[in-house]
Parts: structure tokens; sequence; C-alpha cells
């Protein structure tokens, strides 16, 4: 029996360059990808993410961040518009209410550039190098109303060299979150 008679629609929360965005456009493309990139919101109007969504005619919206309420409002009608199954967050920089949370009822996904549970919330690797870990990594995990808590799907390290500065560590944790991204929706999709 199949399990998946058809993808499973994703929107994409974003607030700036896209860059994750980017990397799972180019994964669902893949015949035996799981889901397709059906929205993009983004609560800044200048994102480079919209852009790229534009560019690859995926549907997409700047929803003014008047207030917190008025945005998840308009995003939610948008989401139910577009029928979506699974919502991503990629450097997203608004943290959700937990109405927003109950009302989408269905998985909220985030991915964040540090092992987590260490290192929650913004200038991960700045803070990672100055405390002289030997190693840091990206997170996808489920998003809950905290910051950077929910549980864990998948978690890739890598291990820092003396040699390298902030730049470095982002640009080498930005390839494992290109990776990691795909896969953790796929297992999440998998498993559901
Ligand atoms: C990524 O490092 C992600 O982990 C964090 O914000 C950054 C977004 O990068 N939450 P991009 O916009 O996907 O290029």
């Amino acid at each position: 029996m199949e399990k998946y008679p058809g993808k499973k629609n994703i929107a994409v929360l974003l607030s700036g360059r896209g860059s994750n965005l980017k990397s799972l456009i180019n994964y669902s493309k893949k015949k035996n990808s799981f889901f397709e990139i059906k929205l993009v919101i983004s609560n800044n109007i200048n994102a480079g993410g919209l852009a790229i969504a534009n560019k690859s005619k995926i549907k997409n919206y700047y929803v003014k961040y008047s207030t917190k309420r008025n945005f998840e409002n308009q995003s939610l009608k948008l989401i139910k518009k577009h029928k979506i199954d699974l919502i991503c967050l990629a450097g997203f920089m608004k943290i959700l209410s937990r109405n927003f949370i109950k009302k989408f009822s269905k998985t909220i996904l985030n991915i964040h550039p540090s092992l987590l549970p260490k290192y929650k919330g913004l200038n991960t690797h700045i803070r990672v190098i100055k405390n002289k870990e030997k190693y840091s990594g990206a997170t996808v995990h489920i998003v809950n109303e905290k910051l950077d808590a929910g549980k864990i799907i998948i978690q890739e390290r890598i291990k820092i060299l003396k040699s390298y500065k902030e730049k470095t560590l982002e640009k080498k944790i930005l390839k494992i979150e290109h990776k990691i991204y795909p896969k953790a929706i796929t297992k999440l999709l998998i498993n559901d």
C-alpha cells in the first residue's frame, strides 16, 4: 500500500537570505521527495527568500509585522488557503505564539545553527568560539512556545579547528543545515 499518494504541502516562514529555502526547493524537485514548497511568507519585504520563491514560481507573501496578532492571523489565513501540512521556519526572526501553534495544530519545524540545547538564540557562532567549544553543528527541532526548545529531529556536528573564525563556522554549518533540513522533513513525514 502506498503511504503517500501525493506530496505534502510545506509553507516556509523566513525573514532573510533564504539559503535554506533554496535547498528545500532543490530537494523537493527530486522525483522521490515527499514534499513540495507551496507557500513562502516573510515579515521582511526585502528578504532574499521572497525573491528566491518568486524565481521558483512559488506563491510568496510579505506579511507586515504590525503586531504579532495581525501577522499570525494573516499568515494562518494563507496557510489554510494553501492547504499546508507542515510549516518550516528557516531564518524566521520572530517567536510564534502559543495561539498560532495551537491553531495550526500540525507540526512546525525550525532549523538552528548550534547543537541544541546548547546555544539557543542569536549569535551562536561567536559564542561557541568564545567558549572554545570543540564541536558545533546544526539542529532541526519541533517548534513549541519556548525558544529553540522543542523535540530534536536531527542534529549533525562538526569539529571546530583552531583556525575557525565566526564566518568559517557559519559557512561550514550552513552546509550542514542544507543537508539535514530536507532529511529531517522526510524523516518526520515517513514516521507520520
Ligand atoms: C540559518 O543559519 C538558520 O539556522 C537560522 O537562520 C539562518 C537562516 O539562513 N535560523 P538562510 O536565510 O536560510 O540563508
